[in-house]
């Protein structure tokens, strides 16, 4: 085939939420907007993930501010987000009224392409995003999260993307979180869903194994229309795999990207200034091929390390990392991202240090098991269903069917400091985060000195 390898660039959004703990501030963003909207990348993933949380929780910024200054910023290139379907940019399931109008605002405020998935890959959890994007006027890029399990094999992946196709998707998008995709299942797949569906294909894979630029190239081979790639000062380790050496490696070829290496170049020195700023919230540049053993994103076996080191049982980690994989074939294998790696990090822990699966379980397992999260992939352990919710059937339902409506109640918490319709939106997510951040706000407009209650948090420079 000839035509250019696209890139889309996470260095916004994935990029630093996988190397500095989302901390990245607008204001490091804007300094090289120019620069980054010039590169002629095919988007720019600068939204959702963790960055709302982290907006509100940690930097005192409105993450709908940001929004729209990055959107002015970038008057040349499309703009995306990750949005985790129902769970939108939280970890749980919010009532639809919430979704349709967080996913129609997002779009208002500037972004091009929403990117759905969900943990379980429950396309029920989708269904309601993917349809408000869609009639908002963006284009829905659909995902299948990527995993290794019994039951996932490309017949799987690719079912699952005919599935979305059906259901409305302009695009699919192949997640591969932990970075457990090999260049060969890269190629097989890419060739399939191509073969198969009439729709442009992503592939997003993160470095952590050392796989992913290889996946790339292969993919590449294969026909994939877009990869995502951070620049090299905020790629690799848990991020993506660098633009750089793609454009190098595809240059004189079919699918050769086109983009400037000197102007890249550019955009890298700045990062890295950048990330030095950081340090504190930096996870380093190593490689985990523990990912390749035991199939666990690296983000769940450094909390492993650290949940185990309070407890004093750092010894029992191996015996830890052995009860993963079991703990995800009784919950019928899901895959392992945010909130499913939680649940089964968490269970696997307590069966380890309790000497006894399943005697103490966490509360996400039980709502797990009935059914709150989703459809599970396979089959649950009926054993292990039994010994934890009892005779209680599990719903077959959507989960979001049982939520009543939450913005009115949002409104009303919101109304003393609303100077936007998006702050409804903001408590409707995060209530007790984004009341603070809302009460601090007006505190700092009506001129009372909030600037101390920042600096105790930490959120303003002293
Ligand atoms: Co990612």
């Amino acid at each position: 085939m000839n035509r250019p390898l696209a890139l889309t660039d996470t260095t916004l959004r994935d990029g630093h939420q996988s190397l500095l703990a989302t901390r990245m501030r607008t204001a490091d963003m804007l300094p090289i907007a120019e620069k980054l909207d010039a590169a002629g990348f095919h988007s720019l993933e600068v939204w959702g993930g963790a960055t709302f949380d982290t907006c509100l929780r940690f930097l005192g910024e409105d993450p709908w501010e940001r929004l729209r200054a990055i959107r002015k910023a970038f008057p040349r290139t499309k703009l995306q987000m990750l949005l985790r379907g129902q769970n939108l940019v939280g970890y749980r399931h919010y009532p639809d009224d919430v979704v349709r109008e967080f996913v129609r605002r997002s779009v208002d405020n500037g972004l091009d392409i929403i990117r759905v998935f969900d943990a379980l890959n429950d396309t029920r959890n989708m269904a309601l995003a993917m349809e408000v994007a869609s009639t908002a006027g963006a284009h829905v890029q659909a995902t299948v999260c990527y995993t290794i399990s019994p039951i996932h094999d490309v017949d799987h992946f690719v079912g699952l993307a005919g599935e979305l196709a059906a259901m409305g998707a302009h695009s699919i998008c192949v997640k591969d979180m932990a970075g457990l995709i090999t260049p060969y299942v890269a190629h097989e797949l890419v060739a399939r869903l191509k073969a198969e569906l009439d729709l442009p294909v992503q592939l997003h894979c993160h470095y952590t194994s050392g796989m992913a630029s290889m996946a790339y190239l292969k993919a590449a081979e294969a026909g994939v229309d877009v990869v995502d790639t951070a620049i090299s000062s905020l790629a690799l380790s848990t991020s993506q795999p660098p633009a750089e050496s793609l454009v190098a490696s595809l240059q004189g070829t079919p699918r050769d990207t086109g983009l400037d290496l000197e102007l890249l170049s550019a955009i890298a020195d700045y990062f890295r200034g950048v990330r030095g700023t950081y340090a504190a919230s930096d996870v380093g540049q190593q490689l985990d091929t523990n990912v390749l053993i035991y199939q666990i994103p690296g983000g769940m076996i450094s909390n492993f390390h650290s949940q185990l080191s309070q407890q004093n049982a750092l010894d029992r980690l191996p015996q830890v990392l052995a009860e993963v994989p079991r703990v995800r074939a009784d919950l019928g294998y899901p895959p392992l991202v945010t909130p499913s790696s939680q649940i089964v990090g968490a269970q696997a822990v307590l069966n380890v240090l309790t000497g006894e699966r399943y005697q103490m379980v966490s509360s996400e397992t039980r709502a797990y098991l009935k059914g709150l999260y989703g459809r599970p992939p396979g089959q649950v352990d009926p054993d292990v269903r039994r010994r934890v919710i009892g005779d209680e059937e599990p719903i077959t339902v959507r989960p979001a069917d049982q939520l009543a409506p939450g913005l009115e109640e949002a409104r009303r918490q919101a109304a003393p400091y609303l100077e936007q319709e998006e702050d409804v939106l903001s408590v409707a997510l995060f209530p007790q985060v984004a009341l603070k951040f809302l009460q601090e706000r007006q505190a700092a407009r009506t001129g009372v000195d909030c600037d101390l209650a920042g600096k105790e948090r930490g959120v303003y420079p002293a």
